[in-house]
């Protein structure tokens, strides 16, 4: 079921992407340091946006005005993503020492044409999120390296976008295999699977109770950075929620020579801790 859906869904973009013309790094780039300014103003008008954009925080469409971008941030540490063959960026925000604390994570589409942002939306986690803890994510973030593949060392697209998505039917199937490298790290909420033993393989997710069909992926993808970062539900996970439900979650990986160095993972609860 999932590779069908995923089989599909490589169609779609193959079709969507003949039409949607590239953007530079350099303009996405752009539009990523211009979220970061926006955020920690609390002023989404310092991005360029165009007059449709649309914005939604945990799959909930919102007025901009409202959403958690229009309140003043202090932002401890980011890194971003860039996609110019689908013209979209991402940022992770890590918000420690803000008044209110949060990690956020934000995917926009761009127009190729005037470089102007259309669609924002955002993983926003903060205190009762899944094992959230901001001071915990900025201590590790800072410890990783994320740095430019060396152009000779880059997987593709298709390489990063498959480990991405085998780490994610892994969850639903515990037989099926995933690329994870001998040093492999995961960034849960603000837990370090890597605390103990940074060069390890820490990343073997545990067999769940009941298949985790996380569904409804939307990527944005860096060859340079070897990283994608995938939108995706995360079912069974809130006790309150009929199991088959989704909350919102999303998980940015680094793949290293085709392997899986490092997955940030943040998820949204609906009572503290998802009642777990
Ligand atoms: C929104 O505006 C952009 C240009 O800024 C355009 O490329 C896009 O097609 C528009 N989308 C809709 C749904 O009208
Ligand atoms: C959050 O993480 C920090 C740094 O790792 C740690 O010192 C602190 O005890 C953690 N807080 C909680 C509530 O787990
Ligand atoms: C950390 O893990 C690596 C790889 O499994 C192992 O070779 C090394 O001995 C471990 N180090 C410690 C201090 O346990």
């Amino acid at each position: 079921m999932i590779h069908l859906h995923t089989a599909l869904f490589g169609i779609s973009l193959g079709l969507v992407s003949q039409v949607i013309a590239e953007c530079s790094r350099a303009t996405l780039q752009e539009v990523t340091a211009a979220y970061v300014r926006a955020q920690a103003a609390g002023q989404p008008g310092l991005l360029n946006l165009a007059s449709n954009v649309s914005y939604a925080e945990n799959d909930t469409p919102m007025d901009i005005k409202t959403g958690v971008i229009s309140q003043t941030i202090t932002i401890d540490f980011s890194r971003s993503l860039h996609d110019t063959v689908e013209c979209a960026a991402f940022t992770e925000i890590t918000a420690a020492t803000s008044p209110h604390p949060y990690v956020i994570h934000t995917r926009m589409l761009v127009a190729a044409a005037d470089g102007r942002v259309t669609a924002i939306e955002s993983v926003v986690t903060d205190e009762g999120d899944w094992v959230f803890n901001a001071t915990g994510h900025l201590y590790w973030t800072q410890q990783e390296n994320w740095n430019p593949i060396p152009a000779d060392q880059r997987d593709s697209r298709e390489t990063i976008q498959a480990a991405a998505d085998a780490y994610l039917d892994q969850w639903a199937d515990s037989t099926l295999p995933v690329p994870l490298g001998t040093s492999c790290a995961r960034l849960e909420g603000g837990m370090y699977t890597g605390e103990r033993n940074a060069s390890a393989n820490t990343c073997r997710m545990p067999s769940f109770p009941t298949p985790i069909l996380a569904g409804n992926r939307r990527y944005v993808i860096d060859e340079a950075l070897g990283a994608v970062d995938v939108f995706n539900g995360f079912p069974w996970l809130e006790r309150t929620l009929p199991p088959e439900e989704a909350v919102p979650s999303s998980n940015m990986v680094r793949v290293e020579r085709g392997l899986i160095r490092y997955v940030h993972e943040i998820t949204v609860c609906v009572t503290a801790r998802c009642g777990r």
